[in-house]
């Protein structure tokens, strides 16, 4: 991403994993808490996907949501395939490992739009995560795991929404 400039009308962010059942749903509804407790809700608007379509019409993981309700998260979305309609709606993709980037560098009807695709990682402060490289896939790990990509979300929200209104 190298254009970051945002302008008068409303910035749409689509966050995208694998299942859209863990990390990207988590990603939509941190970032809808930061985007409200900033109040810009009216300026920015959120959605998730997954690259695999297997779990559609699901909720979250039920790992997550137990994990997410502890911070007060309540994870209501329903889980799509990534569209390439999506591709026209959203003005930032956000991924959240390389094998999403791939996947979704394969869909995307033009360069223009490949060039909205971005990675999660940008925004982790490294003095936090220092040799993270992308956000881990927590599904077949411990409640350890979903905790640690929590803390992972929570601090990427917060420093991207900065760099959009800095
Ligand atoms: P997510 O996690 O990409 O963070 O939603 C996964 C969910 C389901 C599967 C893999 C990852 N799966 O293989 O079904």
């Amino acid at each position: 991403m190298d254009n970051m400039l945002i302008d008068s009308n409303k910035t749409k962010i689509l966050f995208v994993c694998l299942g859209n059942i863990c990390r990207s749903p988590a990603a939509e509804e941190i970032m809808r808490r930061t985007v409200d407790e900033a109040g810009l809700s009216e300026r920015i608007e959120v959605d998730s996907a997954g690259t695999y379509g297997g779990h559609r019409g699901e909720l979250p993981d039920h790992r997550m949501r137990f994990a997410a309700s502890k911070r007060g998260y309540n994870l209501t979305h329903r889980s799509r395939q990534v569209r390439e309609a999506d591709f026209e709606e959203f003005d930032l993709i956000v991924c959240m490992d390389d094998m999403n980037y791939e996947s979704l560098h394969r869909l995307a009807p033009s360069r223009e739009a490949a060039g909205r695709i971005t990675r999660m990682r940008n925004w982790l402060s490294p003095e936090l995560f220092p040799d993270r490289t992308y956000i881990p896939d927590p599904y077949y790990e411990g409640a350890e795991g979903f905790e640690l990509v929590l803390d992972m979300l929570e601090n990427a929200c917060a420093n991207l929404l900065r760099e959009l209104y800095s």
